[in-house]
């Protein structure tokens, strides 16, 4: 195992010793290979610079108690990966060699997956993108999928800190827009809102849905779960919103492990205050509770002293299932070594 301070790390990327790449060309992917070299050499005309041809995917490698390696579902990060692709005009992957590069690569940098109990994961990110020139507004011929790995701490600094976010005034994702694959062009819409939520002292954006500026949708990087007072656990539908891997395994867990009601339903921005706590969910973010919702000068308050009691229970659950020391459902849990 390397020798890294694996309790402080943040969210950042490091230089790992393997990742996959194959390419596609003349119709047909190759069949991938490990690789050292972490750069890439294009043409500068190539259509990921041009025209963000990109999609890419998140997720984790964990070693559990008993000192094995695993990923967590990626059989669904393979399935939302070929959406993606097909939404992009892109080539998909093959769903089961989609698999197969995450485990060859994470397997290949097993001495960077973060001890047990350390609070640090191996966050794997595999993404695809157009490679060759192109000029006018078309898709490329020839695409390029790769995968790296990079140890990873909390994705907000603080932990399990509850955020304080505010709904934004900027959009992300357009009504029969790209807003339900992972493309890179949706972060790069958030990236003004992002920075203007820092400087103004907010963790994150929540997105109104941009038709209508009625209903809430996501975070940049994250879906949202809401509480009732009651303890039922709510989370909002919208076509525009990436179908969350880690919210539709907690919304099962809810139901199934701990026996709470759950709903996906349309919410309104207006009835934010009828909640008893909020979290916000996805592989990077884990669960983070909210603290305060800022809406336009109305505040919303969930509290600020830690995450709430059914908020935990989820946390805790996922967590447990993800390291090993809960029984995971059928098909959760690929074991890598
Ligand atoms: N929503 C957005 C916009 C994201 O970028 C992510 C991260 O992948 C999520 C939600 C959470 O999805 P998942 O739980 O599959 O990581
Ligand atoms: C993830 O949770 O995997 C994400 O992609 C969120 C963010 C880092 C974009």
């Amino acid at each position: 195992m390397k020798d890294l301070d694996w309790g402080n790390l943040g969210f950042a990327y490091q230089k790992t010793d393997y990742r996959f790449v194959a390419r596609y060309k003349d119709g047909a992917w190759d069949e991938g290979r490990l690789t050292t070299d972490e750069s890439i050499t294009m043409n500068e005309s190539a259509c990921v610079l041009q025209y963000a041809q990109t999609c890419f995917e998140g997720l984790k490698a964990y070693r559990t108690k008993d000192g094995h390696i695993v990923c967590f579902r990626p059989d669904l990060n393979a399935a939302r990966m070929a959406d993606s692709c097909r939404r992009m005009i892109m080539p998909v992957f093959p769903e089961d060699k989609f698999v197969d590069a995450v485990v060859q690569t994470v397997r290949a940098n097993a001495d960077w997956v973060p001890p047990f109990g350390s609070g640090a994961t191996l966050y794997v990110r595999p993404f695809m993108f157009g490679a060759d020139p192109i000029l006018g507004v078309k898709p490329a011929n020839e695409f390029e999928f790769r995968i790296f790995c990079t140890p990873v701490g909390p994705y907000f600094k603080g932990g399990v800190k509850p955020l304080t976010v505010r709904i934004s005034d900027y959009d992300r994702a357009a009504p029969r827009g790209t807003g339900h694959i992972k493309a890179g062009l949706n972060y790069a819409m958030s990236l003004y809102a992002i920075v203007d939520a820092h400087e103004q002292g907010y963790d994150e954006n929540m997105y109104p849905d941009a038709g209508t500026r009625t209903y809430l949708e996501e975070t940049g990087g994250a879906n949202i779960l809401l509480i009732t007072k009651d303890g039922k656990v709510v989370t909002p539908k919208s076509d525009s919103i990436l179908p969350s891997i880690t919210r539709r395994s907690l919304m099962f867990v809810a139901k199934e492990y701990l026996g709470l009601e759950v709903e996906e339903r349309k919410v309104r921005i207006d009835e934010l205050d009828q909640f008893a706590e909020c979290g916000l969910c996805g592989t990077a973010a884990v669960i983070s509770p909210v603290g305060k919702i800022v809406d336009h000068g109305r505040e919303i308050c969930y509290g600020m002293d830690k995450m709430g009691p059914i908020t935990e229970k989820l946390y805790k659950t996922l967590v447990g299932i993800q390291m090993g020391e809960i029984e995971a459902p059928e098909g959760w849990i690929k074991r890598i070594d």
